[in-house]
């Protein structure tokens, strides 16, 4: 029997351990891991460059509080507002934290400039943005808040839907908080016409835009951050999963006009920016922000993408669509999806769902051509059987 809680449905197999794509179970079978953690190990299993900084920086110094000059974190923090648009950095220790403290950020915002009433954000339904309380009320989503009580502060468009977004629009609406390539929610990308209109909107509003890239982000796109194509500058973008490369960390992006208002004692989080997290934090950054490496992603996410097209032209009864950007893509079945990851585990391929039918395809960012060349043929494979 497990001791554990059941809020997860968990399949039923444990792993022993894991190197760069592969995980290896408990009962010695090897797997191609296109999950990494949902979008989290984005260096794969137990990088060689990330193990060497644990080891050393886990002999000199794991954790200080806050009250205290934390140099591991202002080193990274200056890397992360060099590398993007952003003026300051405020750690966190996972996305759900990341997105709230992204929320308390923009209400504080109108708050130090004498706007208090200008608190509400206006977030897509059915979209994800975490699992803590207000996280899952920021969703709009009928299942995931069920038997939660109420959190109020949110209001919700139709994805693609203009009219809906600009009647949802009042005078107390403090930020839109989107993704630029929604996740859980399917996979979806929003054009990059339609980020440069959500910005003019923004400004002519006065309403902040935060671009959720806690799964898209951190070069998983293909640009270090999933917006960057667009030319459109956010005022505040959460991040987790890949920064930390499998250890726990996340953190809040902001330009200097918001981050004003978060003077001391506004915000705090014990764990957040600890030494470790962000040593291991600064050597992801050196490997993942560079343009060589986001050229090989581009390079990876081409064949990918193109191959499984080919797929869905050979499979019309079983694929409908091929989706998303950069190693995060999504293949959106006809059906329901279950068989069909089933199927591929069975075969030593790990994927994982996402809604609307969609099976997530996560390989890590520094994953081998011949690696995704296996994956295709398990696809295909697992699609001749079910046609
Ligand atoms: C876009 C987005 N935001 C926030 C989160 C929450 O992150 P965490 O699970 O680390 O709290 C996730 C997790 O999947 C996510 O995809």
């Amino acid at each position: 029997m497990s001791y554990l809680a059941k809020n997860y449905n968990r399949k039923k197999i444990s792993f022993k351990y894991g190197k760069g794509s592969f995980l290896f179970s408990s009962n010695g079978d090897k797997y191609l891991d296109f999950v990494q953690g949902i979008a989290v190990n984005c260096l794969g299993h137990a990088h060689p460059k990330l193990v060497k900084t644990i080891k050393e920086q886990s002999k000199k110094l794991w954790h200080v509080s806050n009250a205290f000059q934390i140099p591991e974190g202002e080193k990274l923090a200056k890397k992360l507002c060099q590398k993007t648009f952003a003026d300051y950095v405020m750690f966190q220790n996972s996305g759900a934290e990341a997105t709230e403290a992204a929320i308390k950020v923009a209400r504080r915002y109108f708050y130090s400039i004498g706007k208090p009433n200008k608190t509400r954000i206006l977030c897509v339904k059915n979209s994800f943005h975490g699992r803590t309380l207000a996280a899952i009320f920021a969703s709009g989503s009928k299942k995931m808040t069920q038997g939660f009580g109420y959190v109020g502060g949110f209001d919700h468009f139709v994805f693609g839907n203009h009219k809906s977004l600009k009647k949802k629009i009042t005078k107390n609406t403090a930020a839109i908080m989107i993704e630029p390539i929604m996740g859980e929610g399917g996979i979806k990308v929003i054009p990059d016409w339609c980020l440069k209109e959500l910005r003019k909107l923004c400004n002519k509003k006065e309403i902040l835009l935060i671009l959720d890239e806690v799964q898209c982000g951190i070069s998983r796109s293909g640009d270090f951050f999933a917006f960057e194509k667009s030319k459109v500058k956010p005022d505040i973008v959460p991040i987790a999963k890949g920064i930390g490369g499998g250890f726990p960390i996340g953190a809040v992006l902001m330009n200097k006009k918001v981050a004003a208002g978060m003077t001391p004692g506004t915000h705090g989080s014990t764990y957040a920016g600890n030494p470790l997290a962000c040593s291991v934090a600064n050597t992801v950054m050196d490997i993942v922000s560079n343009k060589k490496f986001l050229n090989n992603v581009k390079n990876l996410s081409k064949y990918l993408i193109l191959n499984l097209n080919q797929l869905k032209e050979k499979y019309p009864k079983i694929i409908k669509e091929i989706r998303g950007r950069g190693l995060l893509i999504g293949i959106q079945l006809k059906s329901d999806q279950t068989k069909f990851i089933k199927k591929l585990m069975d075969n030593r391929l790990l994927t994982i769902r996402a809604a609307e039918n969609v099976v997530r395809i996560l390989p890590p960012l520094n994953v081998k051509r011949n690696e995704i060349s296996q994956a295709l043929k398990i696809i295909n494979k697992v699609c001749s059987e079910l046609k």
